[in-house]
């Protein structure tokens, strides 16, 4: 695992960007999406490389992470349609190209084994972007989650549904209590896992997740039992953690071989 310290979350925002953008252009079939505000600063990095010509994502298949189960096609706050708004319609992905879990299928279970059914089918994502839910969720695998879990239904806590109003007007009551979500044992498929957290609130987050027991009660542990994650926090992200010295040394001397 490496963990990357950056000077502001806006740098973080370009660092996992381009990381992402580094794996579109050696030739990805597929990445992975988080929704969120995490990820936003990537997006926009993805966003400005597309307008100056520099890439391209023609072919490319993304994969949403998780979606609310009842919100109508179109809904603002369905990821399917914020992905659209935020990212994707923004860039040459075409609608066909961008997969996420139907929370309005008839057969919910049904509907979670068809999202497993194509993503194996396109192959293996090769980047897997992720926010970091100040629980320790990842996608919405919430405290409890069997570590080797695959795509589901889950209850959100009420925890997450209280960080989540500031996206339906404040008012909870507008919040699903359902979503489908990947599990963490489709999310650590992924050949690389990138997680993104920035701001105070994420801190005993991350520290949690990065250097803490591997448990299903930090969904996130999982990560440690990964080949390949990079974590990107700004400093209010890691304040928590204890081995700081230790990281930015790292980075500072890193291998000029050594990519992401
Ligand atoms: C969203 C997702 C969630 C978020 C997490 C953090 O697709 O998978 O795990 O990444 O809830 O949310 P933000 O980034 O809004 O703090």
């Amino acid at each position: 695992m490496e963990l990357v310290i950056t000077d502001s979350a806006a740098d973080a925002g370009v660092l996992a960007g381009r990381i992402m953008a580094d794996h579109v252009r050696r030739g990805a079939r597929a990445i992975g999406l988080a929704t969120g505000s995490s990820p936003l600063g990537a997006y926009r990095e993805l966003i400005r490389q597309y307008q100056a010509g520099d890439l391209s994502f023609a072919g490319v298949q993304a994969f949403l992470l998780d979606e609310y189960i009842g919100l109508p096609p179109g809904h603002p706050q369905s990821y399917a349609q914020f992905i659209r708004d935020e990212f994707t319609s923004h860039v040459d992905f075409t609608d066909e190209n961008v997969h996420s879990p139907d929370g309005n299928a008839a057969d919910i279970p049904a509907a979670a084994a068809d999202y497993e059914r194509s993503i194996a089918e396109t192959g293996r994502i090769s980047v897997q972007i992720l926010g970091i839910g100040a629980n320790g969720h990842i996608g919405f695998n919430e405290p409890g989650s069997s570590l080797r879990s695959r795509t589901r239904v889950k209850t959100l806590t009420p925890k997450t549904r209280e960080d989540n109003a500031r996206f339906f007007e404040d008012d909870l009551t507008q919040v699903p209590t359902h979503v489908l979500t990947q599990g963490l044992g489709t999310i650590s498929d992924a050949d690389h896992l990138l997680m993104i957290a920035t701001g105070a609130g994420k801190a005993d987050a991350v520290a949690a997740a990065v250097e803490g027991p591997l448990s299903a009660f930090c969904p996130a542990s999982i990560l440690q039992m990964h080949p390949h994650v990079t974590v990107i926090v700004d400093p209010a992200a890691a304040a928590s953690l204890k081995a700081v010295d230790y990281y930015r040394f790292a980075v500072q001397n890193k291998p000029t071989w050594q990519t992401f």
